[in-house]
């Protein structure tokens, strides 16, 4: 048997599954696409989380529109950020061109050309319908990682959260937070919660406080208000089809922090409301979590267990989460062993530190007889992709 029909076998034994299917594009060998050789991953197994990686302008956030288009077909909702404002053209079809014939008929899939249902929403309200959250249901892990708390000063903020909790205070915008906190402090609850909850020090007390007013005069207390948005707006279908939420961050792109602990909140509370489902034919609702280093980097470790908790629940209620990063060593190690679907696409080597992350990519990869995946990956060209499935 040839190498090319015997690549082909191989692809189509463990890139075919029985069943409906999101279709990837075809295997490649020494520079040749072989159109019989389909990569197609299973909409039953897109819960099972998914990783789209590699360096800038490698086609990312094409694969992940590929992923999410057919996943829209399939009548599956999609919730995706919108960074460079570069997708909300999805809702009208793509105009055709000659190397998109031409690349359609290689890999035996022709291009069709179709617009999606989408809906726009940002956190401000300013660019999209808002997606309001109360300080509630943010949380104190959360609300401290955008407040930049240490852990000691997180866990006085967790404290004044149980205490509104087992007293059924609301807290819905800043303004209930620091009304309660003063209350905490000066009022007649300093009393009080010093029995119950422990001693809040004046001056971690202090420092909250500044932070918060500092998070307001940026206008980000905006966001953190009476609810305009139900999670279950991000299940709609239209004439079958699954709408495509889009949330266009670009009126806050320079608050990376804020951003993408809103994204985890909202993981967070999908997790809450909805109920286990076990395995199910397609999944609820998958979640792509664009520049999602931005979610890891720096972030203590009370939120990285947060993290890492979310997405390995997450997945029994429906739902999929596919992270999107330049490099998989952007992402801590309990997570990526959770990412079941990976698309990597090229790396670079140019720094001691790209090299790094690439030795560190390759070890993560199991071993093939048709690639030397250290050359592979730092040789693909854009929209080419190394792909393996759990
Ligand atoms: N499969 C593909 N076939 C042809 N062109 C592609 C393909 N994928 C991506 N491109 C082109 O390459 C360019 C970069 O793609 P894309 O924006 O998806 O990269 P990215 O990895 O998301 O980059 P960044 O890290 O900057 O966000 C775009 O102009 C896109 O049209
Ligand atoms: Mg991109």
């Amino acid at each position: 048997m040839g190498n090319q029909s015997k690549f082909a076998e191989k692809v189509v034994a463990s890139y075919n599954p029985k069943g409906a299917f999101i279709f990837l594009g075809a295997g490649l060998l020494d520079g040749e696409v072989i159109a019989a050789a389909k990569v197609n991953l299973a909409l039953k197994m897109m819960n099972r989380h998914g990783l789209i990686a590699g360096a800038t302008g490698t086609g990312k956030t094409r694969t992940l529109q590929l992923i999410a288009e057919q996943l829209s077909d399939a009548g599956v909702p999609v919730f995706l950020l919108d960074v460079k404002g570069d997708l909300s053209g999805l809702h009208q079809p793509g105009e055709s061109n000659p190397a998109l014939v031409e690349r359609g008929e290689a890999l035996e899939w022709p291009f069709v050309p179709s617009g999606f249902p989408v809906e726009l929403f940002s956190l401000s309200g300013k660019v999209g319908n808002p997606m309001r959250l109360t300080v509630e249901d943010f949380g104190p892990v959360m609300l401290g990682r955008i407040l930049e708390l240490n852990d000691t000063q997180t866990g006085v903020l967790a404290a004044v959260f149980k205490y509104a909790d087992d007293t059924k205070l609301p807290l819905v915008d800043f303004a209930d937070l620091k009304k309660l906190i003063s209350y905490l402090t000066d009022g007649p609850g300093a009393a009080e919660i010093k029995d119950s909850y422990g001693r809040i020090s004046s001056s971690t007390v202090g420092t909250i406080l500044r932070k918060l007013v500092a998070l307001e005069q940026q206008g980000v207390s905006d966001i953190f208000g009476e609810k305009e948005f139900d999670i279950n707006d991000l299940f709609g279908r239209v004439d079958g089809r699954g709408v495509i939420s889009l949330l266009n961050i670009s009126d806050i792109q320079d608050q990376p922090i804020l951003f993408s602990t809103f994204l985890l909140s909202l993981l967070a509370q999908l997790f809450k409301s909805l109920p286990e489902v076990g395995d199910l034919d397609k999944p609820k609702l998958v979640f792509f979590f664009e520049e999602a280093h931005l979610l890891f980097k720096d972030a203590p470790k009370a939120f990285l267990i947060q993290v890492e908790q979310i997405v390995r629940l997450i997945r029994s209620k429906g739902v999929g989460v596919f992270f999107c990063t330049q490099a998989p060593t952007d992402i801590p190690e309990s997570v990526l062993g959770q990412l079941g679907n990976r698309v990597q696409h090229a790396l670079r080597a140019f720094t001691p530190n790209d090299a790094e992350a690439l030795r560190k990519t390759v070890k993560t990869y199991p071993h093939s007889e048709f690639y030397e995946i250290d050359r592979v990956l730092t040789s693909l060209g854009t929209g080419q992709a190394l792909i393996t499935v759990l």
